[in-house]
């Protein structure tokens, strides 16, 4: 490893996404569940969600169009890290047939910081990039509905199923990423849980007030450490959970609603797939320009946190 690797910049270079076929909307819930579309619009901002298939099968889809987009030769990846909280099983990682299937010649592992995952592993990505490696794909990967409890209102109507990826690459010089910021206050970790073999279990108003706070307290550290304030980021890409948290955000960062990214009309909440899935759907339609300033902000069970600030440069 050359001595000066760890000064070792990097970008992303191309961006895919997966969502399972079948819609459910919220009529579709308001069949089985005690509410109406109206109440998980306002409260939530979620119209419908997908649902279906398995979390190596979405982050395959993902990965290969992120690939594909790159020109890169799965030959030439290093590494694929796969942020989910739902693997296809216990053992092994998800990340293996990931690897396997695109044909990655290089390692492969699984990293759960539940809904902060997609941003702990750009931060990581990076980390590995400057100690040597050349390409690293990135996944957030999510099948939620195999451990949520379709019967129970407070969380059926938000959690769904997805995929977001990103290739990032070396370069010479210092990269995209200004600035970042991870955390973890493990004493809330039982406010939003599942056991083994079990459902996701709640406490949706602490999440929500935690939530706000961390995501302020992370993005505005992140910032500080890019040594740029809230007016000079041209997009925001929040963890997509609840659109009413991304408003209290916003306000609070002194960053207008413009230009914050929200799909969840669309996704709900897929956890670690969703600040890729936002980032994507923003660079598909052309909201960031080479050079723009993207503030990242995660947060999740945990409760963790994650926020980066990069110089977008695809
Ligand atoms: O990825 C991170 C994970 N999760 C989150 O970020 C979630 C954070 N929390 C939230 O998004 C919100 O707390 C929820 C959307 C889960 C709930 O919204 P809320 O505004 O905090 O509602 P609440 O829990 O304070 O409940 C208000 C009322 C209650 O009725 P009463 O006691 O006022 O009569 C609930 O029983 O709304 C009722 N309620 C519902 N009504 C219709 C709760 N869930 C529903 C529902 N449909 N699905």
């Amino acid at each position: 490893m050359a001595e000066d690797s760890l000064m070792r910049g990097a970008v992303i270079r191309s961006w895919g996404t997966a969502l399972p076929p079948k819609v459910v909307t919220n009529h579709d819930l308001e069949q089985t569940l005690d509410t109406s579309d109206e109440w998980i619009v306002e409260r939530t901002g979620i119209r419908e969600r997908r649902v279906g298939g398995t979390t190596s099968g979405l982050a395959i889809e993902a990965g290969r169009q992120a690939l594909d987009r790159a020109g890169w030769d799965p030959s030439t990846v290093d590494l694929v890290i796969l942020a989910t909280t739902t693997p296809d099983q216990q053992v092994p990682a998800s990340a293996s047939t990931v690897q396997n299937e695109l044909g990655i010649a290089g390692g492969a592992f699984d990293l759960n910081a539940a809904c902060s995952g997609f941003v702990y592993a750009l931060i990581a990505g990076h980390g590995l990039i400057g100690a040597g490696m050349s390409r690293v794909l990135l996944i957030g990967a999510e099948t939620l509905s195999r451990i949520t409890d379709w019967d129970d209102r407070g969380t059926a109507i938000l959690f769904a199923d997805g995929a977001g990826a990103v290739t990032l690459e070396a370069v010479d010089g210092p990269g995209q990423l200004l600035g970042w910021d991870l955390g973890s206050d493990g004493s809330a970790r039982h406010i939003l849980d599942a056991d083994i073999g079990g459902y996701l279990e709640m406490d949706g108003r602490e999440v929500f007030r935690r939530a706000v706070r961390v995501m302020v307290e992370s993005g505005n550290t992140a910032l500080e450490r890019a040594g740029v304030s809230a007016s000079d980021i041209s997009l925001v890409v929040p963890h997509q959970a609840n659109i009413r948290i991304i408003e209290s955000a916003c306000t609070r960062l002194d960053i207008p609603m413009e230009r914050a990214v929200s799909v969840l009309d669309r996704t709900g909440n897929t956890s670690s797939a969703s600040i890729p899935l936002a980032l994507a759907d923003a660079a598909d339609a052309g909201r960031i320009s080479p050079g723009d300033l993207v503030l990242l902000v995660g947060f999740g069970a945990g409760m963790t946190w994650a926020s980066a600030v990069l110089r977008w440069q695809p």
